[in-house]
């Protein structure tokens, strides 16, 4: 048995809508750097999942090869991780119809993303939005990933793949596709917004300077963190920890490897101006580096061309596989079986 094989295997997805934030960092990148080695290991760009919401053509081309190049200057080597375009992967939408046949309305009608953005359409909602889940349901089921690791926004997308992985397993008798279970650490799964606590950080935030880049230079990152919005105290007091003072723990604890409490007990009674700077300091550590790599590899674009066309072909081969086993399950004709 191949060695690829042999192992359990991972996925995850992200969107080409903007440069990755801190949050996708936190909650999602580093721990995908972290995992490929231990396991078979797919990450695609979901390129068909940002159309939900239009994007300028040149922009999306654009910044899925920004994104690669953030992806692999924050540690994902392509050595262990199959990194592909969504799109290069039609199985992806064949399962997906195939699912969306068997998804109830009022699962997707409870899906707390879609109502966040359906609250946020300015025009009509499109049906993409809707079914979005579904085609993410598609993703991970073609790979049969045991796995997946995400943020803690995504729970509920993974929890709707469970439900129609063994849906379809019930119905067609038959242990076709895997049941995932998502992988989502107790730390940075929820990063909230510099400037609203309250929410998570997000590429759609309301304000951009609450939401911290991983091309943003030193300067702005400093400046980000100075102006993150706190409370009416002046200095940190353990017994009273407002959610922006919390959010700004999470990170510097992450980002040092600390446990959360021993950070805010060895800033208790320090001022906030100086305990920002340390957790700016600390990104900054971080993302200078990201920064620096990630601009060498945008300027190489065969390299960037020859990791996705190599992903994409290691991808097509086992949705290709898996995709065979859903039609010969449900009683669809692959063209093969006629000549
Ligand atoms: P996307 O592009 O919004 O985010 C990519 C990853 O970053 C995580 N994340 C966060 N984690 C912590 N704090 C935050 N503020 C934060 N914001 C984002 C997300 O949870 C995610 O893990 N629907 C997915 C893409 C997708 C996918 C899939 C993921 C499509 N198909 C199949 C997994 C499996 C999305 O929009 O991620």
């Amino acid at each position: 048995m191949p060695a690829s094989t042999r192992r359990q295997t991972m996925l995850s997805g992200i969107q080409p809508t903007a440069i990755p934030h801190l949050g996708n960092y936190l909650g999602a990148i580093r721990n995908w750097a972290t995992l490929q080695k231990d396991f078979n290991y797919f990450l695609f760009i979901a390129d068909w999942h940002a159309l939900t919401i239009p994007q300028p053509a040149e922009e999306l081309r654009e910044n899925v090869f920004k994104l690669v190049a953030y992806l692999l200057a924050s540690g994902i080597d392509p050595q262990y991780c199959t990194i592909f375009i969504q799109s290069h992967i039609p199985e992806h939408l064949e399962l997906s119809w195939i699912l969306n046949c068997m998804t109830y309305m009022g699962e997707l009608n409870r899906m707390t993303q879609f109502k966040d953005k359906s609250k946020k359409a300015e025009e009509n909602l499109n049906a993409g939005l809707f079914s979005y889940p579904v085609l993410q349901a598609a993703d991970i089921l073609i790979y049969r990933a045991h796995f997946v690791p995400v943020g803690e926004d995504q729970r509920q997308h993974i929890e709707l793949t469970r439900n129609l992985a063994e849906r379809f397993n019930r119905r067609y008798k038959k242990k076709v596709l895997v049941v995932p279970e998502p992988y989502i650490k107790s730390d940075g799964g929820r990063v909230m917004d510099l400037q609203d606590p309250m929410a998570k950080m997000s590429k759609s935030g309301a304000f951009s300077n609450g939401i911290i880049f991983l091309n943003d230079s030193d300067d702005m990152i400093l400046r980000k963190v100075k102006s993150a919005v706190t409370d009416s105290q002046q200095s940190i007091a353990l017994a009273n920890i407002s959610p922006g003072i919390a959010n700004l723990a999470e990170i510097y604890a992450i980002l040092s490897n600390e446990p959360v409490q021993q950070v805010l007990e060895s800033f208790d009674g320090k001022m906030y101006g100086q305990f920002k700077l340390q957790v700016a300091e600390r990104i900054i550590d971080t993302i200078r580096p990201i920064r620096e790599t990630a601009q060498r590899y945008l300027v190489d674009r065969k390299f960037l061309h020859e990791v996705l066309l190599e992903g994409s072909k290691k991808a097509r081969k086992v949705a290709r596989e898996t995709l065979g086993d859903v039609f010969e399950a449900t009683g669809l004709l692959m063209e093969k079986q006629l000549s």
